[in-house]
């Protein structure tokens, strides 16, 4: 039901049916990609660690000087009559400068967003059991990557090129050094620790990153946030790429050559039970 094309969407303080939800093409959305969005995972209708998701947009929302806030209790009247209780899906939500009279670069005087939320079926990835092949390719995007926006040409051209030669995920680098995936974030052990690059400007802050930041910590894996040079990438035994829709995803193969023993390490094994574990406890 919630997949069809009918499914029930939220725009503008209205529900409807998702063909029926319309914007202007001069929405700003449109014209420029001059929005922000989350992707925000719900368990069996309990959205998970909301209140990070929350916090990351108005941090989105600040760095694009766009005025919104909405509180806790907002969004979740909001969001609530979208979901399946008896379902794992992902609430899309997204909100742009609105419709300026002319498509003019600066910002229109007073805009009004256009806010738009969506809720869709995780659907099981194959890869998480399995493992997948990564490609490291040049970061060619921006440096404000720590803004969840919806301008989102370089990261899609850059999973397209990995998608093209066979790969899940393209594993970007700067300088000589990894930062993240095209829509994931990137862990690897590398001489038996744990290691994902510290927060900067260069990776979106993730918040599947953070609770697995969380969980080593309370469980006693050796851990580190620091840079990876993509020389040492490549000795590591274990990698994995991390995001709301995949969860945790470990890389058997990067740049057709084998990671560690090329099967899912038992790093891997073990953070992912404690992140299933942990997603069920709430
Ligand atoms: N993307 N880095 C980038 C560039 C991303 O696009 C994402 C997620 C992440 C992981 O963040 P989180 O753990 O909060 O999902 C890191 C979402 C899923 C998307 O664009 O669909």
């Amino acid at each position: 039901m919630n997949e069809s094309i009918d499914k029930k969407v939220y725009l503008n303080g209205d529900y409807l049916p998702l063909t029926e939800a319309k914007v202007s093409v001069l929405d700003r959305g449109f014209l420029f990609g001059d929005g922000v969005y989350e992707v925000i995972p719900s368990y069996s209708g309990h959205l998970f660690r909301m209140q990070d998701h929350l916090d990351r947009l108005q941090i989105s929302l600040g760095r694009i000087r766009l005025e919104f806030s909405y509180d806790l209790s907002k969004w979740l009247e909001i969001l609530t009559p979208l979901l399946d209780n008896s379902k794992d899906q992902y609430i899309y939500l997204q909100i742009t400068r609105g419709v300026a009279p002319t498509r003019d670069h600066a910002f229109p005087e007073e805009p009004v967003p256009t806010v738009f939320a969506m809720c869709s079926d995780i659907k099981p990835f194959a890869g998480v059991e399995t493992g997948v092949k990564a490609l490291t390719i040049e970061d060619s995007r921006w440096e404000m990557c720590n803004v969840k926006a919806t301008t989102l040409l370089a990261n899609i051209l850059l999973r397209q090129q990995a998608i093209e030669q066979g790969c899940a995920e393209a594993i970007l680098h700067r300088n000589g050094y990894v930062t993240e995936g095209a829509a994931s974030n990137l862990f690897a052990v590398i001489d038996g620790v744990l290691i994902t690059p510290e927060k900067t400007n260069e990776i979106l802050p993730g918040i599947t990153r953070q609770v697995i930041l969380e969980l080593a910590e309370n469980n006693g894996v050796q851990l580190s946030e620091e840079i990876i040079s993509v020389e040492a990438l490549h000795t590591a035994s274990e990698i994995w790429i991390t995001s709301s829709t995949r969860e945790i995803v470990p890389v058997i193969e990067l740049d057709s050559k084998q990671v560690g023993a090329g099967v899912p390490g038992p790093v891997f094994k073990e953070m992912n039970q404690l992140f299933q574990q942990y997603k069920r406890s709430l």
